[in-house]
């Protein structure tokens, strides 16, 4: 028998994290599948709730996979540096630390940036400019929670023989009994994530790439906002409302702004 995974939660805050869905979609997991496989990954709640193995990881923000590698292959060394930041932290050292996490090549010290500034800077945001530069203003918090070492050390653990890869999600080739989750980001709402805005052409590609996972002999289960276009791309699949956590069932007259869709073909 195996032992229960750790406790982990998401090492990093992150927009459209899926806090108040998670256990709704603890529940629509399959029991077993050969590969589990998240190309959207973000903060990773999904994955660190159930610590599934095998299982690859990927997303577009290419400082956000350095990190998770950095943690994956060297925890001592990211929260060695991570404790200096904390130590140092002001509203100057936060302006100098952007600077410094463009510059940054060094997989841990990549990571204890990446981690420094979004747990210091506003609402867990992550936008960059042009060159690629973070360029998020310091949040309002008097006392943040920049080092937390049990949960890194947890995420670590939760991190060990997981295949981590940074690109689109479409470059994750589908295989026969994955289990594939895909939080995009929402059509319709933020997608201000990376520099190359998720438009109504990526939820057409992202719905192609869904037929690719279900011909591979692959399970998926996507969440997305309510909206036509989303009913009409998989309109061949099995659709949930689901409202504040819970699934629901209404007429769309009655639908509150707050309803997303959870999309499986299983
Ligand atoms: C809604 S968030 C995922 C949230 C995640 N489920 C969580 O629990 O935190 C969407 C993620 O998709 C990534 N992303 C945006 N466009 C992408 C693309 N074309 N390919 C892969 N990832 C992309 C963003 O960097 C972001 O991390």
């Amino acid at each position: 028998m195996s032992n229960p995974p750790r406790p982990a939660k998401p090492f990093v805050k992150w927009v459209g994290g899926k806090r108040s869905i998670l256990d709704t979609l603890v529940d629509r997991a399959p029991q077993s599948y050969q590969r589990y496989v998240e190309p959207f990954v973000g903060g990773g709640a999904l994955f660190f709730r159930l610590q599934p193995a095998p299982a690859l990881l990927a997303d577009i923000n290419e400082r956000l996979i350095t990190t998770y590698q950095a943690l994956r292959d060297d925890v001592d060394q990211v929260i060695a540096l991570l404790t200096q930041h904390a130590a140092a932290h002001s509203a100057d050292y936060y302006y100098q630390a952007r600077v410094e996490l463009s510059a940054a090549t060094d997989p841990a010290q990549v990571a204890a940036w990446f981690i420094y500034l979004n747990k210091t800077c506003y609402n867990g945001l992550y936008r960059v400019n042009r060159r690629g530069g973070f360029n998020v203003p310091l949040g309002d918090y008097t006392d943040p929670p920049i080092l937390d070492e049990p949960n890194l050390r947890a995420a670590a653990t939760a991190l060990q023989g997981v295949e981590l890869t940074h690109g689109a999600f479409d470059a994750v080739e589908p295989r026969t009994g994955d289990f594939c989750y895909l939080d995009p980001p929402y059509h319709q709402t933020y997608a201000g994530y990376s520099a190359a805005m998720f438009g109504e052409a990526e939820h057409v590609r992202l719905a192609a790439y869904c037929d690719r996972i279900d011909t591979a002999g692959g399970r998926f289960l996507l969440s997305n906002s309510d909206t036509p276009l989303v009913r009409e791309l998989y309109a061949t699949y099995t659709i949930e409302v689901v409202s504040a956590g819970r699934s629901v069932s209404r007429e769309a007259s009655q639908r509150g702004r707050a309803d997303e869709l959870l999309i499986r073909n299983y």
